[in-house]
């Protein structure tokens, strides 16, 4: 599509699949403007604040076994741990005391009644030390509606779950055929999620084999057909100790892979306003600067990560995952100058919820 075609359709009201599909084929010189307005988009909708949701990688235990991640349970290769109680309320109080506004759980999937009963009561102290200041995210995969009712219960009141790639067709080859693993299940999640009253989050990787454009227009209409309130989504990136990694040559290169991953945030900005939208860990690990240029892009939540140094190693979902030599001190200083210099401001003490969510709660 020409330059000026792009500037039209950077001035319609609405866009639909060929459009999506056209913003997101932009070249080096047209995605300059994909990105000028998406920066507009975002200053008139969600303005420059940034808000964090200090990461708590609570356990690297997983019973999946998705094609590409790097602590699936097939994974014989990795230390399993799980932090203990006091090492998470620690991270939770330093994220407290510093004003971080939220945190996230993450770890992989699970659903023993202790792990169930863990959280849960995890949640409930969190909530206490910090005199329900602190807002709480999970992001620990599909459970039962009566899971998801307890920990919402406790105090949690957002949920991440990404649907990693919105195709069911293209599902099936990132993942093996069991059924845990299974597409349906994870939608009816997000179901699951919405109707016990989660702010509910999803997202997908981008630059997977086999994907296409259009597969990532397709994506992004998924989250607007689906009313999503909040979007995390980066680069695919392969995994050495992972089923997916024989297909490395045939990948994009990675900056091709980044820079498409900029365009999904852009377009995504333009296409669902006043959601929120992460810079996700995965843009770093192929950009130094790659946290910046999302908020640039229109990102306005950042995740600083939490989780004790000695485990830092040993949750690599993927290849080159920034911040494992550093701790909790390094990443916030670290942040807030990247922050700083991608023109935001920080929104110390802050929930910074979905502005989605609360319109579409009216
Ligand atoms: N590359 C990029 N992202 C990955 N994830 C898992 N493995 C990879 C990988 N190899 C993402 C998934 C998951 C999130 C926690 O991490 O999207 O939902
Ligand atoms: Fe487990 Fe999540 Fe990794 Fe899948 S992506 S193997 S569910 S941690
Ligand atoms: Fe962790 Fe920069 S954010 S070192």
């Amino acid at each position: 599509m020409s330059t000026t075609s792009i500037q039209q359709l950077l001035k319609q009201e609405t866009l639909g699949k060929s459009d999506l599909v056209a913003l997101l084929s932009a070249d080096e010189t047209q995605r300059k403007l994909l990105f000028e307005r998406s920066a507009a988009v975002k200053q008139e909708y969600v303005g420059n604040k940034i808000y964090y949701r200090g990461l708590i990688e609570f356990s690297n235990l997983c019973g999946k076994n998705c094609l590409y991640c790097g602590i699936r349970a097939g994974n014989r290769n990795i230390r399993r741990y799980e932090l203990t109680e006091e090492e998470v309320l620690a991270a939770a109080r330093y994220a407290w005391e510093n004003r971080f506004g939220s945190l996230v759980i993450q770890a992989g999937e699970r659903s023993g009644a202790g792990f169930v009963k863990r959280i849960e009561l995890l949640v409930r102290q969190i909530k206490a030390l910090s005199k329900g200041e602190l807002g709480i995210t999970l992001s620990l995969g599909e459970q039962s509606e009566d899971t998801y009712r307890r920990w919402f219960d406790a105090g949690a009141h957002r949920y991440l779950l990404r649907i990693e790639v919105s195709n069911p067709e293209l599902y099936h080859k990132y993942h093996p055929a069991t059924r845990r693993h299974d597409y349906q299940a994870r939608l009816n999640a997000l179901y699951l999620l919405r109707k016990v009253g989660y702010q509910v989050g999803s997202g997908v990787m981008i630059g997977l084999p086999f994907q296409t454009v259009d597969d990532l227009a397709d994506d992004l209409l998924f989250f607007r057909e689906h009313d999503i309130d909040m979007v995390g989504m980066g680069p695919y990136i392969e995994h050495e100790n992972t089923p997916m990694y024989r297909y490395k040559d045939q990948l994009l290169p990675r900056t091709e892979r980044f820079y498409l991953s900029l365009k999904m945030v852009a377009t995504l900005r333009i296409l669902m306003k006043d959601i929120n939208i992460a810079a996700t860990t995965a843009m770093q690990a192929i950009d130094p600067m790659g946290r910046e240029k999302s908020i640039r892009a229109g990102a306005n939540i950042i995740m600083p990560n939490l989780t004790p140094s000695s485990y830092r190693e040993d949750y690599l979902l993927y290849e080159d995952k920034p911040c494992t030599d550093e701790d909790a001190e390094e990443c916030k200083r670290c942040l807030e100058a990247r922050i700083h210099m991608a023109g935001g401001q920080i929104g110390y003490g802050e929930w910074g919820d979905s502005r989605h969510f609360a319109s579409r709660k009216k």
